[in-house]
């Protein structure tokens, strides 16, 4: 069985986009791969999170994860922490990677206005080609925004092999049409949780849903010949969350110039809370029970340790490493 690896940072709570990027293509594939989710939390440190928002989001986001239908009987989910082979490759990583390759990184320049210029930035997408090279992962199921981190994950990997002979696979991206959900609020920028307004949280009340929906930019006559970014937007999440066949009865009054956005929004507003009421379901229950969450991450890390040990000590080798 080819290898699948995706990761997700334990950052506040996960939103559409995440489940329309990834966490859709995780549940989709999971049985056609031999596939590894992690909760990426030394990826979120680059943010100093504090101790509880922290710990609070990793079992977030083992609790949706599971939640959303990945099967823990099947795939492997474990924490990056839990698994210290991941910053050891890093090292490794580091010294084939070139400070020119990292300033590149366009998330590196929005997030350093955020943050800061912290070092841990700087080289996250060296950590992120090492989170895949060690389980020789084939596929990486991510959306649009990783894209260019995954392509420098390919350079390293290339570097280290041309230096240590074929030691480590080649990673492919795997993109769904919903790789860029944009925000509600702002068609133009990426849904994201740090733009108030821009996303749809998996964990939104009844209210909150409805008023973002409601407040959606809309920036363009509906009936126009070709769909506007925020038009197009919306119908990607319709499709998602009620199905391709709602989508063809929009487009059709669409072209029949007889599409409201207010109906289009109500539609969405009604698919929407039908589409999350079970996963919210769930997850409430699997959140009360967090020893089962921890065993369940445990089991995860210790499978996935024994096959990054055993890649990680192929790559010592090959390197002169003695020990
Ligand atoms: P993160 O935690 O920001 O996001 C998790 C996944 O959700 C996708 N995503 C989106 N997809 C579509 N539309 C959006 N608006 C949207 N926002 C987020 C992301 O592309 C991602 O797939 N660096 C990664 C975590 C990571 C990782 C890895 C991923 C660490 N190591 C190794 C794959 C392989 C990140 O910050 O994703």
């Amino acid at each position: 069985m080819k290898r699948l690896v995706s990761g997700l940072q334990p950052t506040g709570s996960l939103h559409l986009g995440n489940y329309i990027g990834a966490i859709a293509q995780f549940v989709e594939l999971q049985h056609q791969y031999d596939s590894f989710f992690f909760v990426a939390d030394y990826h979120s440190l680059t943010g100093r999170p504090t101790k509880k928002e922290l710990t609070a989001s990793t079992y977030h986001v083992l609790a949706m994860l599971i939640a959303c239908g990945v099967d823990p009987r099947s795939a492997t989910v474990f924490v990056q922490s839990q698994v210290p082979e991941h910053t050891e490759l890093s090292w490794i990583f580091s010294n084939f990677c070139s400070v020119g390759q990292l300033k590149r990184m366009t998330q590196y320049k929005e997030k350093s206005d955020q943050y800061g210029q912290n070092v841990g930035l700087f080289t996250y997408p060296v950590l992120m080609a090492a989170d895949v090279a060690l389980y020789q992962a084939e596929v990486v199921p991510v959306g649009d925004d990783q894209i260019q981190h995954l392509e420098l994950a390919r350079e390293i990997i290339r570097s280290v092999n041309a230096h240590a002979g074929n030691v480590f696979t080649e990673p492919k991206p795997l993109l769904t049409k919903g790789s860029r959900i944009m925000s509600l609020s702002d068609p133009t920028k990426k849904m994201s949780k740090s733009l108030a307004g821009s996303a749809i949280g998996l964990l939104d009340d009844e209210a909150t849903i409805i008023r973002n929906i409601k407040r959606a930019v809309t920036d363009s006559d509906p009936n126009s010949a070709k769909p506007s970014k925020a038009l197009q937007n919306l119908f990607t999440i319709l499709e998602v969350v009620a199905g391709p066949e709602a989508v063809k009865d929009m487009e059709a009054m669409r072209k029949d110039g007889k599409l409201r956005y207010s109906e289009l929004k109500e539609l969405l507003i009604e698919e929407t809370l039908h589409f999350l009421e079970p996963i919210q379901k769930t997850y409430s229950s699997l959140i009360k029970d967090p020893k089962a969450l921890e065993l369940m991450a445990l089991n995860g890390s210790r499978r996935a340790r024994t096959i990054a040990q055993e890649n990680l000590s192929i790559a010592k080798k090959a390197l002169g490493l003695v020990g």
